[in-house]
């Protein structure tokens, strides 16, 4: 059992993938279960922290004592965490958030034209949630840690280190492997600007505490 390594802390977190509608019927996503970041909350919690939880669609029960924000799309996902982070003393992001959006809704179903002919989707940038945090908290000099995820296919440790960079972050947490979205347990690279280490395979829950036991150190040092 761990120590309350968080008491008095105020920890933002955002979870789960978010949805981007084309109609009212329609949208994309992606196959983020929100697990890792439920189970990061959760941990959270019991080290003492004040937690908050900003979700996108998911399907899985709210952890005790932490309050959820449910949202759905990147700009509502960016919104709730822009009202919360304020307060927040870390924030960690672990949604996986669409990198774009239909450039335009449609508010009827869009339907199949006599012809045939397939429609076009043109998309637009979503904004990025934890670059303007970063970016918002390091502009009125605030402590607000940081820490960001990173799910690649390929060249894990060196996409990791440029994102620490381009967000301007201190801490990555990197998903080794094949992607665990929706699985239980995860093996995990921590990368930031010593260096990288590794966190060997175990369920998301224990690293959750490794990882907030992490994290309490760094605020702490
Ligand atoms: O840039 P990339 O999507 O690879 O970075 C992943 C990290 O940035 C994750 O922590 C994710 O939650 C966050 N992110 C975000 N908003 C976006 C894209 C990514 O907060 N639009």
């Amino acid at each position: 059992f761990q120590p309350k390594l968080l008491a008095g802390k105020r920890v933002l977190v955002t979870a789960g993938p978010t949805f981007e509608a084309l109609d009212p019927i329609r949208g994309i996503t992606n196959h983020s279960s929100g697990k890792m970041g439920f189970a990061l909350a959760r941990a959270a919690r019991e080290a003492g922290a004040d937690v908050t939880l900003v979700a996108g669609p998911v399907h899985l029960p709210t952890p005790r004592g932490v309050t959820r924000i449910d949202v759905k799309s990147a700009r509502e996902m960016l919104q709730a965490t822009l009202g919360e982070e304020p307060r927040a003393d870390v924030f960690v992001a672990t949604a996986a958030v669409a990198d774009w959006r239909p450039a335009a809704q449609s508010e009827q179903k869009i339907k199949k034209p006599a012809s045939g002919a397939a429609p076009v989707v043109a998309f637009t940038e979503n904004p990025d949630i934890l670059q303007t945090v970063a970016q918002g908290a390091r502009a009125r000099s605030g402590a607000l840690f940081c820490v960001g995820f990173a799910a690649e296919t390929h060249d894990l440790a060196a996409h990791a280190r440029a994102k620490l960079v381009r967000k301007g972050i201190p801490l990555i947490v990197g998903n080794i492997g094949p992607l665990t979205f929706g699985l239980d347990d995860n093996q995990m690279l921590l990368v930031d600007a010593q260096g990288v280490r590794e966190l060997p395979r175990a369920s998301k829950t224990v690293l959750a505490r490794q990882l907030v036991a992490e994290i309490a150190r760094r605020i702490a040092g």
